[in-house]
């Protein structure tokens, strides 16, 4: 009894030494149920058509940049995401971070589920803008029924402003919205060095200025910094390419989809290791972009919740449970960040943080 009684203080002094050690964030211990989301019928009033000719749309100019949104699909719990997100009376603008209909989970990439998509979504997208992020579900690359073009449905549906910003492909592009100078990466297009999409970043950073655009935000599909099994690394090589110019160039925040849960990351980078040197864990670096997923639209997938354990110091917040973010631009140097999830009314904060413009007001924020 004596030796039971020390080996478990013994094993409880080795789990706070961990936990010490680690110096990890929080993993939320929110229940959530887990059954998988079901897509909602053809027939449901949802893929109605929105707007008609009479429609009188209103312009808005808010002075919430927007939503952070990915991997919505079209199932009730898409439904939900959504018409939280409709229910904020000051979102300006949609900000898309990738995998719009799931047409492609369907037999022979039903496309009549890209049109559901577009008419499910028109509650929002008729009035304001979505910037666009492409993901791995546009792609519709299937050669095993003669379509062997990739992202063809998604090109004639969702157009970008790409030559605007000097981009030369659909796919990676920027805008500047309110007071923010916003970077569309692709995931899915070539990034290594000499590729037009490598180019295009390298001449498109130089040319973002503050004083105007006080605010730098970088979107892309596949997340850089992500503690969850699903999808795991598989933004590493883009991260390997292009974090440093994310540091030097004082990028605020990096949102990202693909994994179907929320997690924020701490200012961190991971830009020393040079083959040789082993330095290749992240590090604190105040320069450094946050990391945020936002992959949790509600897709029929369902909810991605195994996470690699134990919790990864550069990890601040992370849970899985289908949400939404929210991007409030205070002035130059303050900006507030919301998670919302579905199961709590449109007015509940699950996670926030309140960021400082890394160029105007670089303070210690997270
Ligand atoms: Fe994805």
């Amino acid at each position: 009894m004596g030796n039971q009684r020390r080996e478990f203080y013994w094993g409880l002094i080795f789990v706070l030494g961990l936990a010490v050690q680690c110096n990890a964030g929080v993993t939320s211990t929110y229940r959530r149920r887990l059954e998988a989301s079901a897509d909602m019928p053809l027939d449901a009033d949802v893929f109605q058509l929105f707007v008609d000719d009479n429609t009188d749309i209103p312009q808005q100019d808010a002075p919430v940049l927007g939503t952070f949104l990915g991997d919505l699909g079209q199932t009730f719990d898409s439904n939900s995401t959504l018409t939280h997100y409709n229910a904020n009376p000051n979102a300006a603008a949609l900000l898309y971070v990738g995998d719009f209909s799931y047409a492609d989970n369907y037999p022979y990439h039903d496309n009549v589920r890209w049109d559901t998509w577009g008419r499910f979504t028109e509650s929002s997208a008729a009035f304001q803008p979505w910037i666009w992020t492409f993901g791995n579900h546009e792609l519709d690359f299937a050669p095993e029924i003669g379509e062997s073009t990739p992202f063809k449905p998604v090109s004639y549906r969702y157009p970008t402003p790409y030559s605007a910003s000097g981009s030369t492909e659909q796919y990676y592009y920027s805008v500047r919205r309110a007071s923010a100078h916003i970077i569309v990466l692709a995931s899915y297009s070539s990034y290594g060095k000499y590729t037009p999409q490598y180019s295009w970043l390298q001449s498109e950073l130089k040319k973002v200025n503050r004083t105007v655009t006080p605010w730098l935000i970088v979107l892309m599909h596949a997340p850089w910094y992500s503690s969850y099994k699903s999808h795991y690394m598989e933004g590493e090589t883009m991260r390997v390419q292009f974090e440093a110019w994310m540091v030097q160039y004082k990028v605020d925040v990096v949102f990202a989809g693909h994994v179907h849960a929320y997690e924020r990351s701490h200012r961190v980078s991971n830009i020393a290791y040079n083959i040789t040197n082993a330095n290749c864990s992240p590090v604190s670096d105040n320069n450094a972009p946050v990391y945020i997923t936002v992959g949790d639209g509600g897709n029929a997938e369902g909810l991605s919740t195994e996470m690699t354990q134990p919790q990864p110091s550069y990890s601040a917040f992370r849970e899985a449970s289908f949400g939404h973010g929210i991007f409030d631009i205070k002035n130059k140097t303050h900006a507030l960040f919301e998670w919302h999830r579905n199961q709590d009314g449109d007015d509940v904060v699950a996670d926030s943080l309140w960021l400082t413009n890394r160029y105007f007001n670089p303070t210690k924020d997270s």
